[in-house]
């Protein structure tokens, strides 16, 4: 099983998959948890360049590259083996993001996006994506409040930016009905758990 968590910048879906994946673990389910871009050295080192607040001359197709780049390597080094475990590989961020970043935020075409992505994951889809979703406004909001988080390449684009990204993610959810949960980031933090942690059940 292999679970995706997607979303808009401050929607808390890293606090809502803390909540959820602590009472998941109690229910004694094997869960590996991670993250993109990263999640293996090299991963992470493509994630530091990508992320680089300094790096502004970055041309948008070498970030999609490198952003499909980490995820293969990702998926080499830990996913696969993972679900070959048996294990419940639940990961923040994957290829919807690169879909609603550079496909639709950059406007590289989510076409465009997913022919590199199908070639970088051989065509390894989500069995599952939750969709923590909340407007930009508010969740930029909650960034600027997070003292603790640092602020990122990405974060520093325009509301606009924000606002295309969660548009594109709000299209995918339809055009993948199949594997899309969206759940309402707006609610308390309790409430957006819950949702959370019933969707992912639903689908075990
Ligand atoms: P991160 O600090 O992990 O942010 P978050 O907590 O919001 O997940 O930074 C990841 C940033 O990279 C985030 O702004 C989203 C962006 N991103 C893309 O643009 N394309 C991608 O394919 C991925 C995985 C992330």
């Amino acid at each position: 099983m292999f679970i995706t968590i997607e979303g808009p910048e401050g929607s808390g879906k890293t606090t809502a998959v803390d909540d959820a994946v602590k009472k998941l673990k109690a229910m004694d389910y094997q869960i590996v948890r991670t993250r993109e871009p990263g999640g293996t050295p090299i991963s992470e080192q493509i994630r530091n360049v990508i992320l680089d607040k300094n790096n502004t001359a970055m041309d948008k197709r070498t970030e999609a590259l490198l952003y499909a780049a980490s995820r293969r390597q990702h998926l080499v080094e830990k996913i696969w083996l993972a679900i070959k475990e048996g294990k419940i590989v639940i990961c923040d961020r994957y290829l919807d993001s690169s879909l609603a970043y550079q496909g639709g935020a950059r406007q590289l075409g989510i076409e465009n996006i997913l022919t590199v992505n199908e070639f970088a994951t051989e065509g390894t889809f989500p069995d599952l994506t939750l969709l923590i979703d909340i407007e930009p406004e508010i969740g930029l909001a909650r960034i600027m409040k997070n003292v603790d988080r640092e602020v990122n390449r990405l974060d520093l684009e325009k509301l606009d930016f924000h606002q295309k990204v969660r548009q594109t993610f709000l299209q995918l959810a339809k055009r993948y009905p199949e594997r899309y949960v969206i759940i309402d980031a707006s609610k308390d933090r309790e409430t957006v758990a819950k949702a959370t942690l019933d969707a992912i059940l639903a689908r075990l």
